[in-house]
């Protein structure tokens, strides 16, 4: 059994393809700059890269506008035989979303599908964009969510483990919404990284326009920043703090909580 692990460079992919190697599983990583080059708006290598593969990890990103082009790689991966997928969403999307055109039709065309919905991830402070903002602005997060705005960060190594179970196990059929043990504002979250070496150790809550132009200015797309502005949206509505038993349900544990992740991510 082959595994293809596409967005293979990002928080979560790059993860699952370790884990799956750590395990002894034949797996290809493929994004547009991993070992397998696959990039969703060009579908000219796509039966190559799908050749002699059983399982996908889909992973649709963020903010991207690219849903479409996922499914349509789905589409083709039925085509080629491929059994089993096992598709990366975000908790509380909405069915005209990215992620859910991507869902939808991994459950149309596969008869084997898990969808895993993640809330926010712990690394998003780490490694992704937010990180890379704080660095620029002397360890400083503006985001534009209010001061009681609380998210039930999950740990993207518990999202991969997840990941890597449901391919190799039966989950099939199965929607899970992960997320972290406890919800906290930002500020909590910040106030954990004090004394570390954390990218992000302050915090300020700014509104939405402020967020935009800060954003827009460091060269991220507007349609990605507009998306990302409706998280925060649904995440000041309270959409992002709900604590599910879903980590525990596939793992077996408790979901990694975020002192532990600062400890092991900083120093
Ligand atoms: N970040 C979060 O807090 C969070 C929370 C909940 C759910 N999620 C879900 O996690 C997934 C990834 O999130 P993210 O975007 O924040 O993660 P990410 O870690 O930045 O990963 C995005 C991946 O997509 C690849 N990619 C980008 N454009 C591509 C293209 N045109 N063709 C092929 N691959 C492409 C990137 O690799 P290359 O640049 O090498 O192509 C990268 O490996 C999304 O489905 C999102 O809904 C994220």
């Amino acid at each position: 059994m082959r595994t293809l692990v596409t967005g293979a460079t990002g928080m979560v992919g790059r993860r699952v393809l370790a884990e799956l190697r750590r395990r002894g599983l034949a797996a290809t990583g493929a994004s547009r700059t991993a070992e397998t080059r696959l990039d969703w708006t060009d579908t000219s290598n796509w039966d190559d890269v799908l050749d002699g593969v059983e399982s996908v990890f889909v992973v649709t990103p963020t903010g991207s506008g690219l849903g479409n082009r996922v499914a349509g790689f789905l589409d083709r991966a039925a085509e080629a035989g491929v059994g089993n997928a096992v598709v990366l969403s975000w908790m509380g999307v909405g069915a005209a979303s990215d992620q859910g055109v991507v869902e939808e039709r991994a459950k149309r065309r596969f008869a084997r599908w898990t969808v895993l919905r993640s809330n926010w991830l712990d690394q998003d402070l780490t490694e992704g964009d937010f990180a890379r903002m704080a660095r620029a602005r002397n360890g400083r997060l503006e985001l534009p969510v209010t001061k009681r705005t609380a998210v039930s960060f999950v740990d993207a190594r518990d999202v991969a483990n997840a990941a890597v179970t449901a391919l190799v196990e039966d989950h099939h059929g199965r929607e899970y919404t992960l997320t972290g043990p406890q919800a906290l504002t930002f500020r909590e979250v910040v106030r954990m990284t004090k004394g570390t070496d954390s990218p992000v150790w302050r915090f300020k809550a700014v509104d939405e326009s402020r967020f935009y132009f800060r954003a827009t200015d460091r060269g991220w797309g507007e349609r990605y920043v507009d998306t990302l502005n409706e998280r925060f949206a649904v995440a000041v509505a309270g959409g992002a703090a709900e604590v599910t038993e879903d980590v525990r349900a596939v793992l077996g544990r408790e979901p990694i909580p975020m002192e532990r992740f600062v400890r092991e991510s900083t120093v």
